[in-house]
């Protein structure tokens, strides 16, 4: 079988950026409601306001550079054929970082949706010029692409992320606090089907329980640990 590594990562991944993540001390989630600008019935009930809040982030993401997390994981993937990488993170930084086979289970905060014609297109101007933005195929109203609490992910993305989690040998989970659902059962379903996990969190998860190795620090410093075992695992057998 293929030597397939897969990694995990989770908006922790993304902090030495500085992209706030979701929970924790500084999470966004402690200073906004989610169920009023992360899901389609706040959109539909006040899409300028869920707008307003899109855009911020996407001001805050455009002047953000990937940091050693993210290089790190583009040089595993340029070093090992078999490695594939899944994200919940929407901020696009692994593409910004070199990392090509990336699956996005959460979709993308540069991608543009239209709620009427369904036309799809990515926009990366920042600020936006109008507020909500409009289709510029029908005129209709223009969604963040992003998968929102209550939707179901993309189905080819999370397939392919179900498929690499069965058959990996080692499963690589960083920056992720592994409360939400379906990407936090990816772990337990490589775990399942005899991977090696491995965690890369400066706090403990629900993951922590399950993995084989932990490295309890940043994503910046352990992903380079990481890089350093995989070398000595399978280096010499490339
Ligand atoms: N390096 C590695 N991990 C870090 C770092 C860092 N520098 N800083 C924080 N972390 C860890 C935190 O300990 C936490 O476990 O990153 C994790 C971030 O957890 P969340 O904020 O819950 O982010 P995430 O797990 O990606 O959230 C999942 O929830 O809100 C939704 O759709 C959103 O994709 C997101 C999903």
């Amino acid at each position: 079988m293929e030597k397939l590594i897969v990694a995990l990562t989770g908006a922790g991944i993304s902090a030495e950026s500085g992209i706030p993540t979701f929970r924790g001390k500084d999470g966004l989630w402690n200073k906004f409601r989610p169920e009023e600008l992360a899901t389609p019935e706040a959109f539909f009930r006040d899409p300028k306001l869920v707008w307003e809040w899109y855009d911020w982030r996407r001001g805050l993401i455009a002047k953000a550079e990937p940091n050693e997390g993210h290089k790190t994981l583009a040089k595993i993937e340029k070093e090992f054929p078999h490695f594939y990488l899944i994200t919940q993170n929407v901020d696009g930084l692994h593409q910004k970082a070199g990392s090509e086979k990336v699956i996005e289970l959460h979709g993308n905060i540069w991608k543009v949706k239209c709620v009427n014609c369904k036309y799809e297109t990515y926009e990366y101007r920042t600020p936006l010029p109008e507020i909500p933005p409009r289709c510029e195929q029908c005129g209709g109203l223009l969604r963040p692409g992003v998968v929102w609490f209550g939707e179901s992910l993309p189905m080819d993305a999370l397939q392919k992320a179900y498929e690499l989690s069965r058959e990996s040998l080692i499963f690589i989970v960083i920056g992720t606090s592994a409360v939400v659902y379906p990407a936090a059962e990816l772990p337990y379903i490589a775990k399942e089907n005899g991977a090696e996990v491995i965690e890369v969190n400066p706090e403990e998860t629900p993951i922590s329980r399950i993995a084989d190795k932990i490295f309890r620090e940043k994503a910046s410093t352990g992903l380079k640990k990481v890089y350093d075992y995989l070398k000595d695992r399978y280096g010499a057998e490339r």
